[in-house]
């Protein structure tokens, strides 16, 4: 399959061709997306969340995305990877953006890396851009600033916060951004902002006017008891992999795992 590169983001875009996105954390997942024809895979630093037992993205670290955003590098052979800066790895400078960016890339091979923020972290986006890395954005309710913000809650209601996010949103991508995530965005705001952009809006929580779509794999999957309301689950895997899990069990307690097929003549 032809690998997903940089300019056909805006290709789909101006085609109105949707553009489809998960998380994935490691090669098992990552290989099974690529070959469902997912286009973009990210690291997301909901890592913390789903699969290290953290509350928030905020303990994520740089030294804990490596390995995963060098496993999604390795698996995928058409999508388009993308790792997120984690919270304290980019917000002080664009010297401290850009070197953590060019670790990820050296390190892991991923295509891109994603930022939190508009206007205040317009000067790390251009850095990167310039130094040849591209960025995806992240607009609307941003995790790694949730003690700001109040806890996951919409953004961008009301004339005042919607016109905010929208010169977010043009600062984003004035600076250089080759997409921007637009998380729990009322969905007008983000078809207008969709509207107005160049580069694609990827929506999670933000309506079907995006450019794109964006899950978090183990919502989508159904891995947990509780999934956010903007999180469709597709399947039922964590019941289905706690049922294959006690059949085990009892096969083994039963005394009929293994049986001669599974086990070695002499
Ligand atoms: O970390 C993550 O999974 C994300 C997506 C929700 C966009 O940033
Ligand atoms: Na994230």
């Amino acid at each position: 399959p032809r690998r997903v590169r940089v300019h056909h983001l805006a290709e789909a875009k101006a085609r109105g061709e949707k553009i489809t996105m998960l998380t994935a954390y490691d090669a098992v997942t990552a290989r099974i997306f690529d070959d469902a024809g997912i286009d973009m895979l990210l690291v997301g630093d909901s890592i913390g969340n789903t699969m290290h037992g953290h509350t928030t993205t905020l303990p994520v670290t740089v030294d804990d995305l490596i390995p995963p955003a060098r496993a999604v590098a390795r698996a995928a052979r058409r999508a388009f990877t993308v790792v997120d800066l984690p919270f304290g790895s980019y917000e002080a400078s664009a010297e401290q953006a850009l070197a953590t960016a060019v670790r990820f890339l050296k390190e892991t091979g991923v295509n891109a890396v994603k930022l939190e923020g508009g206007r205040r972290i317009a000067a790390q986006i251009r850095a990167l851009t310039d130094a040849g890395i591209p960025v995806v954005g992240h607009l609307g309710f941003t995790p790694q600033s949730e003690n700001a913000l109040g806890g996951p809650r919409v953004q961008g209601r009301g004339d005042d916060a919607a016109e905010r996010l929208s010169e977010d949103a043009l600062a984003v991508a004035e600076a250089g951004a080759v997409a921007v995530v637009l998380e729990m965005v009322p969905v007008e705001v983000a078809a207008r902002i969709t509207e107005i952009l160049r580069i694609p809006t990827i929506g999670i929580g933000a309506g079907a006017a995006c450019d794109g779509q964006v899950l978090v794999w183990t919502d989508m999957a159904g891995m947990t008891d509780w999934s956010p309301r903007f999180a469709k689950r597709y399947a039922e895997i964590g019941a289905a992999l706690g049922q294959a899990a006690a059949d085990y069990a009892a096969d083994v307690r039963g005394g009929t795992f293994p049986d001669d097929a599974h086990s070695f003549p002499r």
